[in-house]
């Protein structure tokens, strides 16, 4: 067997590392030898609730008793219905499509827009804009919106007609918004995987101003940071903009897979059936622990918990950075999403941080991040950031 352990079936195209899990349980994750992990990567913001939460666990009970685990989207099932109404209602906008994953919402995202554009635009605007440094996913849409060369370039041919502004120079998104050719930007208001980096209310104020009056549709990508993970509902809610296509997926479910895109009714009306569909998307299982997920990630006292506890995760992050002296050279993020930028590579660190029982991951070549469970408690971000300083000195001592 070639690409990956030969002992081993999975396709190469990960390096999963170190531990073989066997239970979760909070925060924690234990391994098959018994020891236990901190889990400040949520499986990449997806099990925002953490392990084995009993209302998770109530709502798989619930739908695998009632039998019914697959329709098909032929037919109609309450919790779908039920879900689409909640999330429509929670994140003011107007209609919902379900799919499985964060890449299938941009994907269906690029989709609705270009339909829309057809409809209302004529067939000359078909282009999107993205941002440098951005992560939408690994299909040939979504990898065609995302600036990362190493992914793109083996697979390109990719979808045409996307093209990149840098955000930190308003002027080039100014003049890469040209309403004859551009049918949407689409952006995430914090980035992720591109060194957790917050777009701001004055950018994100912008977007919205300059593609309202251009006629341009505006994607946000809330595929990683949305849901609560700011500490709010949704990230952009902070910056009172509405999107017109709102994409989300990892915690949607709580760990199960799916996607969802929100569009707004103006979207909605140029979409007729046919036009996009899904086999599994918003199945009554999956739909059923969703809802049970999403009302608890919009509890307000669950949000301004998050909002707290993030801001005292910002103060140890400050005072490990005091101590490092130039280790860190940045700190970024909002609510449970923060990246700690260093002065080196972030892979020996997230390596020594497993060594130590911490779980980590990178944003790019020098960010860790940390993405720890929104019910994570202020005990345990204390330990997971002094496993960090940990890490820090053992990659020093490394020569790292
Ligand atoms: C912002 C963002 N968009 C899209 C995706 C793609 O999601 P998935 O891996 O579920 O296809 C990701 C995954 O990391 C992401 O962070």
């Amino acid at each position: 067997m070639s690409g990956g352990d030969s002992a081993d079936a999975l396709l190469g195209v990960y390096k999963p590392q170190g531990p073989l899990f066997v239970k979760g349980e909070g925060v924690w994750l234990v391994a098959d030898d018994g020891r236990r992990y901190l889990d400040f990567t949520s499986g990449i913001a997806v099990t925002a609730l953490g392990h084995g939460h009993p209302e998770i666990a109530d709502a798989i009970e619930r739908a695998a008793a009632t039998g019914l685990l697959h329709t098909s989207n032929l037919y109609r099932t309450a919790p779908a219905r039920d879900l689409a109404a909640f999330l429509a209602d929670r994140a003011g906008m107007d209609r919902v499509f379900f799919c499985n994953s964060g890449g299938e919402a941009i994907e269906a995202s690029l989709k609705f827009a270009r339909r829309w554009a057809g409809t209302n635009r004529g067939s000359e605007a078909r282009d999107f804009v993205a941002l440098r440094g951005s992560f939408h996913g690994r299909l040939f849409g979504s990898l065609a919106v995302t600036d990362r060369p190493g992914y793109r370039e083996p697979f390109e041919p990719l979808m045409p007609g996307a093209n990149f502004v840098d955000p930190t120079d308003p002027r080039s998104l100014e003049r890469a918004l040209d309403p004859e050719r551009v049918t949407a930007l689409i952006l995430e208001p914090i980035q992720g995987e591109g060194g957790v980096r917050p777009l701001g209310t004055p950018f994100l104020r912008k977007a919205r101003e300059l593609t309202r009056e251009r006629g341009i549709l505006l994607i946000l990508d809330e595929v990683q940071c949305g849901l609560g993970r700011t500490g709010r509902f949704t990230a952009h809610e902070e910056a009172g903009i509405r999107p017109d296509i709102l994409a989300l997926a990892k915690p949607l479910a709580g760990g199960l897979p799916m996607g969802a895109v929100l569009v707004t009714e103006e979207v909605a009306a140029s979409l007729s059936p046919g036009d996009h569909g899904t086999t599994f998307g918003g199945g009554p299982f999956v739909s059923t622990v969703a809802l049970a997920v999403t009302r608890r990630l919009s509890d307000p006292d669950l949000l301004s918990d998050v909002r707290e506890k993030g801001e005292a995760l910002r103060g140890m992050l400050e005072r490990l950075q005091e101590r490092k002296g130039g280790r860190i050279t940045e700190i970024r993020g909002r609510g449970l999403m923060w990246g700690v930028e260093l002065s080196g590579p972030s892979a020996p660190v997230v390596e020594h941080a497993l060594d130590e029982g911490l779980l980590l991951v990178g944003a790019g070549p020098n960010v860790v991040r940390l993405l720890p469970p929104l019910t994570v408690s202020t005990h345990e971000l204390e330990r997971g950031v002094s496993l960090l300083g940990e890490a820090l000195d053992a990659t020093v001592d490394a020569g790292a």
